[in-house]
């Protein structure tokens, strides 16, 4: 097999291999690649730059409308832009009813499969199926066009059911990851006054199982908006159903009636809020509406990553509760009318080699992953992936947080045995949808760059008063509106417009990352400029964060910060004060992280804790996070010249070198 030539054998072959790799400053795209590339065409750009507007209305064209639209998009509001606003369409119509006329019935959409190796396939006839009946049964429980229904799932098929019978009526859902504390589901489910909830009896977690329904019950009391609790029989836990108000999802399907048409609605209708942190406590509501992000997903899922339907197996290793399950694991490959891979587990259970396994077992041509596993699986070592024939792979995708090049390279070498184009695609949740990326037939990768903005997509750097850099560091602003954009944060269009317009403007989307332009207009992302932690491609903010460990009874006063990891990319460091006579032990460190994880999540817990008697602050008295910053990652502090009392600083920057010996 020509394959197996490439097969990198031990650990110091593969380090002379990415030695080797690491001098080559740009990799084409390999021959046999380009050559069947569905876009091959350099024009591509031009053509989208000189009438960015046709472009995408060509691209929204291949959905299917019940009204076309006339006009493409009205800017005449800004920042509220609308897009395709006078046509009507239907999400889940696109995504199932349009392939399933087509003949495509019985291919499968998903191959999912579970913790313990169940698994099934799930073809879009079978969606369709249960979609028309959950789409009825949401209808009887009183749900109707435009009421927002709360969902809370793990990596199970009834998520993407749920989803598109929400989509099918035109009732928004709001997507709550797994990894949340009930706490933080309650609260999304208030803001945004969620009718329905739908949820699981019970989740598995790496040969465990958590009670989801009993803890969920145990905060939603008292929502007096939500009427309905839908419950997925997953694990077959015993968990109590509240009269009037609980239903098991399978009893709801039975007994509902099998056909319910797609209703077509407006293309700014809105299709999902998914909350994300931003630079305060309160999680911000991103809104994305039906047809421009439905185009945007659609068309950058296809170009991408090279879409072959008929013969690519595609897999979107994210969870669903995030935005890149949302765009890639199913509303960018079902209205593609693709095969994808869905995976309950994690990427150590059973065993260290499940994703490998499961790439060989299924024949996965599309592989898109995050930084952060990459890491973690090169410090597990390629034994693992070299226990299963990759060969199926032919194009790999990494997104969430910058990847060094390193990682890239070993991704490349290793993973893609220097066969398959790396796409890194930059984007956010507010963006919806890819928009720095290469087009993997065309454009010629830099290990670390997400390259260059797509086609039809304006980015630029600038420097703080605005003014465009076309080499150098700067803040990256996005100069046009797109399909996929947010359209506000739900229920607060002045914090939509002060979050990202304040500082340039209405018609200058303000990122909040900041990256760096080389000679070729390459973008290399660097990281977040607000107070956003990135954890393993997971979005936190510091604030939310600190008002949790306020809020246990043994703290005075908290700051929190990130600092570098080697493998999560960004990690959590909080700097802590106790109340007056409490001395810091590992028994409160212990009891802070347990409590953070209640209030928001395990993901939110902070990997270390250190003491301060007192936190650096200037003489108005804001604590200085640049300073903690430079702390936590070993740097000599750097201004000190508006600090309050300089003398804290030097206690802080003993405990976190002992912090540092001691974890290392
Ligand atoms: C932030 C958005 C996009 C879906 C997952 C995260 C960072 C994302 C990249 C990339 C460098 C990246 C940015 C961005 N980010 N992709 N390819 N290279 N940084 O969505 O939670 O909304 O986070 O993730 O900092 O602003 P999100």
């Amino acid at each position: 097999m020509t394959d197996n030539a490439k097969l990198v054998q031990s650990a110091a072959e593969l380090e002379r291999l990415l030695d080797d790799l690491q001098k080559v400053e740009k990799f084409e795209p390999p021959a046999k690649f380009r050559a069947r590339a569905r876009v091959r065409d350099p024009g591509v750009y031009e053509v989208a730059a000189r009438d960015p507007e046709g472009y995408w209305a060509e691209q929204a064209r291949q959905l299917h409308w019940d009204r076309p639209f006339t006009t493409v998009l009205d800017d005449s509001d800004p920042p509220f832009f609308t897009w395709f606003g006078d046509g009507t369409l239907n999400v889940s119509y696109n995504c199932l009813d349009r392939h399933i006329e087509a003949g495509l019935g019985d291919r499968v959409a998903y191959h999912w499969r579970g913790e313990e190796g169940e698994e099934r396939a799930i073809t879009y006839a079978d969606l369709h199926r249960d979609v028309q009946r959950l789409a009825n049964g949401l209808k009887d429980l009183g749900v109707g066009r435009g009421d927002v229904v709360g969902i809370f799932l793990p990596m199970i098929p009834e998520v993407v059911v749920a989803m598109l019978a929400c989509a099918r009526i035109g009732a928004p859902h709001n997507v709550v990851f797994g990894g949340f504390a009930p706490e933080s589901v309650r609260e999304r489910m208030e803001v945004s006054h969620a009718k329905a909830l739908i949820t699981v009896d019970g989740a598995r977690r790496k040969g465990r199982t958590a009670p989801i329904k009993r803890e969920v019950d145990r905060v939603m009391s008292g929502l007096t908006e939500l009427r309905s609790i839908v419950v997925v029989r997953h694990t077959g836990a015993d968990c109590p159903m509240q009269d009037g108000r609980d239903v098991f999802y399978d009893d709801l399907l039975a007994r509902s009636e099998p056909v319910c048409p797609a209703e077509p609605l407006p293309a700014e209708h809105p299709l999902f809020i998914l909350y994300s942190s931003g630079s305060t406590a309160k999680p911000k509501g991103i809104l994305h509406t039906t047809g421009g992000y439905l185009t945007g997903v659609a068309a950058t899922h296809r170009d991408v990553f090279d879409l072959r339907p008929d013969s690519d197996v595609f897999w979107c290793t994210a969870d669903v509760g995030w935005v890149t399950g949302h765009s890639y694991i199913v509303y960018g490959p079902l209205a593609n009318g693709c095969t994808s891979v869905m995976f309950e587990g994690a990427p150590d259970y059973p065993s260290k080699d499940v994703w490998w396994e499961i790439i060989e077992r299924y024949g996965v041509t599309t592989f898109y992953t995050a930084p952060t596993a990459v890491r973690v699986c090169m410090k597990w070592g390629i034994e693992y992936p070299n226990r299963h024939d990759l060969s199926s792979l032919r194009l790999l995708g990494s997104v969430g947080e910058p990847i060094n090049p390193k990682a890239w390279l070993w991704f490349y070498a290793v993973i893609g045995r220097q066969q398959c184009p790396v796409v890194d695609t930059w984007w956010q949740t507010e963006t919806g949808h890819i928009m720095i990326a290469p087009l993997p037939g065309l454009t010629p990768t830099k290990p670390g760059s997400a390259t260059l903005p797509l086609p039809g997509v304006s980015a630029a750097l600038v420097d703080l008063d605005g003014n465009e850099l076309a080499e150098g560091t700067g803040l990256l602003v996005l100069t046009r509106p797109w399909p996929g954009m947010l359209r506000t944060l739900y229920g607060d269009d002045e914090r939509y417009v002060s979050t990202y317009f304040d500082r340039f403007g209405p018609r200058t989307y303000v990122v909040g990352d900041a990256a760096r332009r080389d000679s070729d207009g390459y973008f290399w992302i660097i990281g977040r400029t607000d107070d956003v932690i990135n954890v393993s491609g997971h979005r936190l903010s510091t604030a939310e964060v600190e008002s949790a460990i306020v809020a246990h009874e043994k703290v005075a006063e908290a700051a929190v910060v990130a600092e570098t990891d080697q493998v999560t990319g960004q990690a959590i460091v909080a700097f802590v004060t106790l109340n007056a006579d409490l001395r810091g032990d590992d028994q409160v460190a212990a009891e802070i992280r347990e409590y953070v994880g209640v209030r928001i999540g395990k993901l939110a817990r902070p990997k270390s804790i250190i003491w301060a008697e007192d936190l650096p602050k200037t003489r108005s008295g804001k604590i200085m996070r640049r300073l903690l910053r430079d702390i936590a990652d070993g740097r000599e502090p750097g201004d000190v010249t508006t600090l309050g009392d300089p003398s804290v600083l030097h206690q802080l920057q003993e405990r976190a070198a002992a912090r540092g010996k001691a974890t290392s």
